[in-house]
């Protein structure tokens, strides 16, 4: 059985920690992408506090399309260059974005999310996917939750 929880006064950054940790355990040795991505995603719903959508987009013949999440049902294709996903699929950049709505081309899956942050996901230097976190909370995610994602896209280059 898997027994991973963050403890409930965790700073972030060791909240980033144990949750890149308990990503590499599960992710380790598996070939499987889709299984990778379910995995990261049940674990980044369990980790990452007020969080209403956390998940992966994959580029798929030159569009984004829907992968694991925790959350709600979600905008399954994106454009490229289009909303906060396409825009770092587009640009390979982290896209963080304390209030959605000043986000010009914003896509709203869930008309609750405020805040967002988005991180490609590179292999060879070319985007694969990116992940999505979502918040109800305006400006819920700042530099600390971006290097943490960071990371864990960096592990994850391989993995799925
Ligand atoms: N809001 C995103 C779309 C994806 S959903 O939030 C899950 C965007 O603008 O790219």
């Amino acid at each position: 059985m898997f027994d991973f929880i963050p403890a409930p006064d965790a700073e972030k950054r060791d909240i980033y920690r144990d949750l890149l940790n308990a990503d590499d355990a599960l992710t380790a040795g598996e070939p499987d992408a889709v299984a990778n991505m379910a995995n990261v995603a049940a674990l980044m719903g369990e980790f990452i506090s007020d969080c209403n959508w956390a998940g992966f987009y994959r580029l798929v013949a030159g569009e984004l399309v829907l992968g694991p999440f925790a959350g709600r049902p979600a905008c399954i294709r994106i454009a490229l260059g289009s909303g906060v996903c396409g825009t770092a699929a587009a640009t390979g950049q982290t896209q963080l974005v304390p209030d959605v709505r000043a986000f010009p081309g914003h896509i709203a899956c869930d008309g609750d999310t405020r805040s967002e942050l988005v991180v490609p996901v590179l292999r060879n230097g070319e985007v694969v996917a990116v992940i999505d976190l979502d918040s109800p909370e305006l400006a819920r995610f700042d530099s600390e939750d971006k290097a943490g994602i960071e990371a864990l896209a960096a592990m994850l280059s391989d993995r799925i």
